[in-house]
């Protein structure tokens, strides 16, 4: 009888391409080789040489000889924006990185492999093709979702609302309330939608894309979010009756934290920017008052026109606060403004405020000197908010951060919601309500919020043990014996 023996779970993790999934996704990578898995972790030619450029990730992973990076084209030129452009990505993933990720997954499990065999993949939900490459090649995946669960589960409604003729709208009232997504029919209005429903086109390449979340996510073996049952748990209910096996297991970047600094060998956890981080804030933070500065940032997507930089600007000035204000180079539509412009209204800058072109912003939020924050909702932005106890102003941008934003200003009541205007008068007002005026009533939700995620996370917490199930359930897949060569 030919000698048996059970191959190594070994996990292909395959991110959306983006700084904000790709953050997240390093951190799930890095907490899955802390439990002994080996990982093989697929990005992007473009990304990978910013990754190489402006993080320490090749040293980093030195520490685990189980995680092994592989690249492979996104198909698009160098100069393409990429995220500011996001449906050509798509479109481009699909039709280009396909079949090369297909032709990596049968690389790999090559018995001539050094490597033991994919035995499962955790791929981001909205990436459908990896679902299909895994079904055809016969490895199990793991659907993971970045965004919130709020923002998912009306992207799983989304076949509801236009059954239901809620979209496209049929007036321009966006302040009419949603009725079609379970949980959220006293609050959710159609302002709070992905700034894509406003196009009121059925055959808008956004709602095609993101019609089919729903059934994409179920058909996989499980379901992976980076969020916490304290924070999403009615929405998550709701999402459990489509899809059974959900795993949320964050916030990701401090369940890393966590269990790091519970192996007191390893260095602690490191950011994966893929700008350069000018720690020179962290000086300036050093030298204000206990939580007087407002933290300024709009994550690694978000493009501005030079109106709307003006309006912020005086904004914040009027306020009379302190502010620490992220202008990354590339966030300024570039036919509004030139070089120049960003160095007088830095120069122009009062001593309250600090401006720099990107910032370690896990640090920033930590800082005790940090008393708000002025976000675009981005999930990994308001999940690092929340865990610290800083109250938010939200601009959204688009897609998940009209829906995150509602959150935080009406269910979780951690912050002001802003979406939509953007006038240096109500900047002004809503920067003082922040900081003096409501200040001890969000500080005091955003401390019991913070104290939540803390608790998810210690032993015995719901991510502790998601986590703990997620692993076993892994190395589950991986107890299938295959003949030896
Ligand atoms: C977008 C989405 O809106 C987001 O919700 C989705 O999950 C991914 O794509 P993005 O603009 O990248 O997100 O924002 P966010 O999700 O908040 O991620 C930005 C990341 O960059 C955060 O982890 C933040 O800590 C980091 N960052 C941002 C810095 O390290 N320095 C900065 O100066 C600004």
């Amino acid at each position: 009888m030919d000698e048996q023996k059970v191959s190594p779970p070994h996990v292909l993790i395959f991110p959306l391409p983006l700084q904000g999934p790709v953050n997240s996704m390093l951190k799930l990578a890095e907490l899955l080789c802390l439990a002994d898995l080996q990982i093989t972790f697929v990005v992007t030619d473009y990304l990978y040489a910013r990754l190489l450029r402006f993080s320490n990730i090749q040293t980093r992973f030195d520490c685990y000889p189980g995680f092994q990076i592989k690249t492979v084209s996104d198909g698009l030129p160098e100069d393409h924006p990429r995220g500011d452009r996001f449906m050509e990505l798509f479109d481009s993933l699909k039709s280009k990185t396909e079949p090369l990720f297909k032709d990596l997954l049968i690389s790999l499990n090559d018995s001539g492999n050094h490597r033991p065999p994919v035995t499962c993949i955790i791929a981001d939900g909205i990436l459908g093709f990896t679902g299909d490459v895994a079904n055809e090649v016969g490895v199990p995946i793991f659907s993971v979702r970045t965004i919130s669960a709020c923002c998912l589960w009306v992207f799983f409604c989304l076949p509801k609302l236009i059954e239901a003729g809620e979209f496209p709208f049929r007036d321009d009232d966006l302040d009419a309330l949603i009725k079609s997504v379970p949980g959220m029919e006293n609050y959710l209005r159609r302002r709070d939608l992905p700034s894509f429903f406003r196009s009121g086109n059925l055959a808008d390449p956004n709602i095609q894309l993101y019609k089919t979340e729903c059934t994409e996510n179920a058909r996989a073996n499980g379901l992976i979010l980076n969020t916490f049952e304290e924070l999403e748990g009615p929405i998550l209910s709701h999402m459990r009756s489509v899809c059974p096996n959900i795993y949320t297991i964050g916030p990701l970047h401090a369940h890393l934290k966590a269990k790091l600094a519970a192996k007191e060998t390893l260095p602690p956890a490191f950011s994966n920017s893929l700008w350069k981080e000018d720690k020179s804030c962290i000086t300036w933070l050093d030298e204000q008052p206990l939580k007087s500065v407002i933290y300024v940032s709009f994550g690694s997507l978000a493009v501005m026109t030079k109106d709307q930089v003006i309006e912020f600007w005086h904004g914040l000035v009027n306020s009379s606060q302190r502010f620490l204000w992220v202008i990354r180079p590339d966030s300024i539509a570039e036919r509004d403004w030139d070089h120049r412009s960003t160095v007088d209204l830095s120069e122009g800058r009062k001593e309250r405020g600090y401006i720099v072109g990107w910032a370690p912003q896990e640090d920033v939020l930590a800082h005790p000197a940090v008393g708000g924050f002025l976000t675009h909702s981005g999930w990994n932005s308001t999940l690092e908010s929340i865990y610290e106890g800083v109250p938010m102003i939200c601009w959204p941008y688009f897609l998940d951060q009209q829906v995150n934003c509602r959150f935080v200003g009406e269910v979780w009541k951690l912050g002001l919601d802003m979406k939509d205007t953007c006038d240096r008068s109500i900047i002004e007002e809503m920067v003082r309500n922040l900081m003096e005026v409501r200040k001890e009533e969000f500080l005091q939700r955003a401390d019991q919020m913070s104290k939540s995620a803390k608790r998810c996370l210690s032993e015995g917490g719901s991510s502790y043990c998601n986590l703990d199930r997620l692993i076993k359930d892994i190395e589950s897949m991986s107890t299938s014996a295959i003949p030896l060569n």
